[in-house]
């Protein structure tokens, strides 16, 4: 390729906020380390950003920085594209007419690809062209690369990730501060961990994405964020959290993709995590993901999942990837053709489980619960109780039990008239002994 000849690859960087103004900066600080390391020159061409008139703080030889985009994508000068603006359009389309044009992409962007990535990967395939996407799960976790690569001759069985700093953050000061929930929250804001609207955050919508990339690439199968079962962290309270301690557990957010009997199931929740484990561990905004499969075993894989420079730091690993493949003139590992597999609906996927429920101290209350157990098939592993008189709390871990079958006796105890109130249901990790 006559433009390569010399190593130099011209990038065009769409969006220039967080992650971009990092990935401009490092690739003038490490612009000789590169250089070094991989044998390409990577040279800034041109920078998409929507406010021309934004005061920024990288600097930028004139005539790099556009508002116009789609400028960006179709210039001769440009080989590579970087897109960090985030969503789902202009993103896809602007995406979709680089590959077509036989330009790589590199993008961090996981809401687009956990729910368009499907025709992106196609058109990337059909141009023959690397579409990199590193920086879009766990940010500087290098995680799809392993997986890819490292990981491909392996079956793998599950992946249980804690993927979103902000929920993270938020449970570790509740575990180690005992502050609400709201308090918690409210802090993560100040320190810039949480937007001011934490939404996808706490409901768990940013988890459900990363957890449909995640089973994508783990079991090349096509799932999309909303195959994704999905629940938050809004209803969590301190004192689930100190029960949760007593009983040996951190409760944490978890993104779990697992494969079983054919068939792959993927939900984000919060879950009681055995204070032993790896994952238990991680505490703050770090992320971690911890990977189980037949000949490697346990492996885990912890950093920083978020910021504009641990973003930045994977972002520019697959553009430099891209750049030396596009220099020799080959293309890198592709993700393959998606199966369409059964996605297991959460109902039918079995967990051990955590209860919570106000009662009166009285005799034939506890019978009266543990009959509604038992008509549901849900056999009971532990109970404690705390606290006497009118305001006993009983707490019970039940084996493993359908998830379908849990929701039925919770309902089935809302109507028990001794029961005051049942409160967080939470699914404990890991094997029953
Ligand atoms: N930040 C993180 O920690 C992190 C971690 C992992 C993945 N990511 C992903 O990385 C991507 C970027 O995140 P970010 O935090 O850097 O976002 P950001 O700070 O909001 O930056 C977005 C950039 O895109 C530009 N932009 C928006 N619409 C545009 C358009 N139509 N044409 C051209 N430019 C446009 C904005 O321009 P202006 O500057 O003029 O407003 C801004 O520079 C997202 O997909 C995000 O999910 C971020």
């Amino acid at each position: 390729m006559e433009r390569n000849e010399d190593g130099l690859v011209r990038v065009g960087i769409l969006g220039c906020g967080n992650v971009g103004s990092a990935l401009v900066g490092l690739l003038d600080t490490n612009a000789d380390l590169i250089t070094r390391r991989s044998g390409v020159r990577i040279e800034v061409a041109r920078v998409a950003v929507q406010n021309l008139t934004k005061e920024r703080d990288v600097e930028l030889a004139a005539g790099v920085l556009t508002n116009d985009a789609g400028s960006v994508v179709s210039a001769p000068d440009v080989d590579v594209i970087v897109e960090v603006i985030g969503g789902v359009e202009p993103a896809r389309s602007l995406i979709l007419t680089a590959l077509k044009a036989g330009k790589p992409v590199v993008t961090a962007n996981k809401e687009l690809l956990a729910n368009v990535g499907e025709e992106l990967f196609e058109v990337a395939a059909a141009s023959g062209v690397d579409l990199l996407f590193e920086a879009s799960v766990a940010g500087g976790i290098p995680l799809i690369r392993p997986l890819r690569e490292s990981l491909a001759g392996e079956r793998i069985s599950r992946v249980t990730g804690i993927v979103n700093g902000t929920t993270n953050y938020v449970l570790t000061r509740m575990t180690e501060e005992r502050c609400s929930f709201a308090a918690a929250v409210a802090e993560a804001q100040e320190l810039g961990y949480a937007e001011r609207d934490p939404t996808a955050d706490i409901d768990g919508f940013d988890a459900a994405a990363k957890a449909a990339i995640i089973a994508s690439i783990a079991f090349g199968v096509r799932v999309v964020a909303g195959d994704v079962s999905r629940e938050g962290i809004t209803h969590i309270t301190a004192d689930d959290i100190a029960a949760a301690s007593e009983l040996g557990y951190v409760v944490k957010l978890l993104a779990v993709a697992e494969e079983y009997d054919g068939a792959v199931s993927v939900h984000v929740h919060p879950a009681m995590v055995p204070a032993g484990h790896p994952l238990a561990s991680v505490r703050g905004s770090f992320n971690a993901v911890f990977i189980e499969g037949d000949a490697v075993g346990e492996l885990m894989l912890y950093g920083r999942g978020a910021g504009g420079g641990p973003t930045a730091s994977a972002v520019l690993g697959d553009l430099v990837d891209a750049a030396k493949n596009l220099v020799e003139g080959r293309k890198g590992a592709t993700i393959g053709t998606l199966a369409l597999k059964p996605i297991l609906a959460i109902d039918d996927v079995e967990s051990q489980f955590y209860l919570m429920m106000e009662v009166p101290d009285r005799p034939g209350v506890l019978h009266a619960i543990s009959g509604v157990f038992a008509e549901h098939g849900v056999s009971i592993r532990s109970m404690q109780q705390r606290e006497r008189g009118d305001d006993a709390r009983l707490i019970f871990v039940t084996h493993k039990a359908k998830e379908s079958d849990l929701r039925a006796t919770v309902r089935a105890l809302r109507d028990v008239e001794q029961v005051h109130r049942v409160g967080a249901v939470l699914r404990v990790m890991g094997e029953e002994e």
